[in-house]
């Protein structure tokens, strides 16, 4: 009984401590009356965009970490790869060795062929056309977009396609920022292999 009455009173006066907090008044620094664990309220925010290492010119904004070197972000080692992503170091310019070397690292399954499907009209139709004529939407406004059936171009490799689509050429700019590395292969796969068919 004592105990349950020493609980009550003690929910109770955690509720009336808890109106004590003034909401509209954060920060509260002028008036602190009693807060329950002020930096649970106005937590110290380290924002890893925003440094403001000058203390004396911005006491209120200043923001540095103490334990990191003064750094909000860590700076990734020196030659780190971020996960997923697949370095392809044949420069635009040589298109002509990509076409004779570069393999695809993908088998050709009927699967991969047909994701390869969804991603060439995902990326590649709107300009390039769903049967790669070079007539897509897009034709009517830019002008010289490749037929990808065209007889020379049925003559070049999946890894002058892979290539082209990493970097760009000519009016076409590259798509290496914005497609990873399997799905270029999977639409090099689907344009050699089924497109130009
Ligand atoms: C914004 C429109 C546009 C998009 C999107 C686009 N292309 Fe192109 N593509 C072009 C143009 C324009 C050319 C002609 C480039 C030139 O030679 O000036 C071209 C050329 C090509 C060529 C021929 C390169 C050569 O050796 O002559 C290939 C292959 C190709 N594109 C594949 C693709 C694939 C695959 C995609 C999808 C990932 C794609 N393109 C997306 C506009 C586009």
């Amino acid at each position: 009984m004592k105990y349950n009455l020493i609980a009550s009173l003690s929910v109770i006066g955690s509720v009336i401590m808890s109106c004590n907090h003034n909401f509209d008044r954060i920060p509260v620094h002028e008036n602190p009356r009693s807060e329950y664990a002020p930096n649970m309220y106005v937590s110290e925010a380290y924002e890893p965009f925003t440094l403001v290492d000058d203390s004396a010119a911005y006491p209120e904004e200043y923001n540095v970490m103490p334990y990191n070197n003064g750094m909000n972000m860590r700076m990734p080692v020196p030659g780190t790869i971020k996960r997923g992503y697949t370095p392809y170091s044949v420069s635009k310019d040589s298109l002509e060795w990509a076409n004779a070397n570069v393999k695809s690292p993908l088998d050709t399954t009927e699967q991969i062929l047909a994701e390869g499907e969804v991603l060439y009209v995902r990326f590649c139709a709107h300009c390039h056309g769903e049967t790669g004529e070079g007539d897509g939407p897009v034709s009517t406004k830019l002008a010289g977009i490749a037929n990808l059936k065209s007889s020379s171009l049925k003559l070049v490799t999946a890894g002058h396609v892979y290539h082209v689509i990493t970097h760009g050429k000519g009016r076409m700019l590259q798509h290496g920022s914005q497609i990873e590395s399997s799905d270029r292969w999977k639409i090099a796969l689907y344009v050699k292999n089924v497109l130009q068919k």
